[in-house]
């Protein structure tokens, strides 16, 4: 199942606030990674300037639009758009330092910055740049980007701006770089949501909404994951097992983790009928930080039984 999500160029990790985006990010990477495919880990923020919370889960010395190495096959970059808006302009412009000269302008720059849809622009525009990049061999240096995206709205702002943009600016130069970014992100065979989410009722429901909304704007869906799944050590049978028992009995103490295993299941159920994209769970897990993506990385390497939640020791219950 990972096979055909490493064969894009860009996986994009989407979904509500605060569901594990960015640990999923930098686990699916450093999973990738280890697989020995060269990944470039990409940070999408909307507040370039302030701290890179991806930055510290792999390590990263810097969070800036320079790429730097991580771990072996792995590297990190933020992009930024002015670092994107000065790269449209060197590709645009006769002479590199008439771009460096524009970009000095300081009416220029406020152009740039002021509407959301330049900012974006200038953040794909990077993006691109990034992904063309080649090897003297003609090897892409980056065959695979994985993107953490700050929150949903910016995926599908990244499908929605460049067609508005579009429609303003149709030919040249501005026209060509949007179309082409256009073309890559709603292209199966080159770009991969994955979209992250809790297995409890809301974000299940928020996610299926979302799943719609891409479709809405064309952007390629290729798995869920249901993050923070709690372990579940039961087989059917000792469920029905305990079952029996717990009726001749009142309330008990595993009351609310026996409905959260119920509640995880029924997520599990729902997604699968909302969505045909394979799903993963990725567990939830007594760690943070860095010790936590390793973790997921690594259950994410080891083969695991379709669906199914790996039942790492260190789940907690
Ligand atoms: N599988 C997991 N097990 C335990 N804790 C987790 C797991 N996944 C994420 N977390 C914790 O949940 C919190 C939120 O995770 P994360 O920052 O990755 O979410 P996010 O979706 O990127 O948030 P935001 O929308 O703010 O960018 C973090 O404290 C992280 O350590
Ligand atoms: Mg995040």
């Amino acid at each position: 199942m990972l096979e055909s999500l490493w064969s894009r160029r860009a996986v994009l990790v989407s979904g509500k606030g605060g569901v594990g985006k960015t640990t999923v990010s930098a686990a699916l990477a450093l999973a990738a990674a280890r697989t020995g495919r060269p990944v470039l880990l990409v940070e999408l923020s909307p507040d370039e300037g302030g701290p890179s919370a991806l930055a510290s889960l792999v390590g990263a010395r810097e969070a800036g639009p320079r790429v730097v190495p991580v771990a072996p096959n792995l590297s990190f970059v933020r992009l930024s758009a002015q670092e994107g808006h000065r790269l449209f302009l060197e590709e645009t412009l006769p002479v590199k330092w008439l771009a460096e000269a524009a970009l000095r302008s300081r009416a220029l720059r406020r152009f740039l910055e002021a509407g959301p849809a330049l900012k974006e622009m200038g953040l794909l525009f990077q993006m691109l740049a990034l992904l063309r990049r080649k090897h003297p061999d003609g090897r892409a240096v980056h065959p695979l980007a994985v993107v953490d995206l700050p929150a949903t709205g910016h995926a599908l702002a990244l499908a929605t701006l460049p067609r508005s943009i579009l429609s303003l600016m149709p030919g040249g130069p501005v026209g060509r770089a949007v179309r082409e970014g256009l073309d890559l992100l709603q292209d199966p065979s080159r770009t991969g949501v994955v979209l992250t989410t809790l297995p409890e009722p809301l974000p299940v429901s928020e996610t299926l909404a979302l799943v719609e909304e891409l479709k809405d704007v064309g952007l390629p869906l290729s798995a869920a994951v249901l993050n923070r799944m709690p372990e579940d050590p039961f087989t059917p049978e000792s469920r029905a097992a305990l079952e029996r028992l717990l009726e001749t009995h009142g309330p008990h103490r595993g009351q609310r983790a026996l409905e959260r295993l119920e509640r995880a299941r029924e997520a599990r159920r729902r997604l699968a009928a909302g969505t045909p994209v394979p799903q993963w769970g990725m567990p939830e897990l007594a760690l943070t930080g860095m010790a936590l993506v390793e973790r997921l990385s690594e259950l994410l390497v080891s083969p695991l039984e379709g669906a199914a939640v790996p039942s790492g020791q260190e789940a907690t219950p």
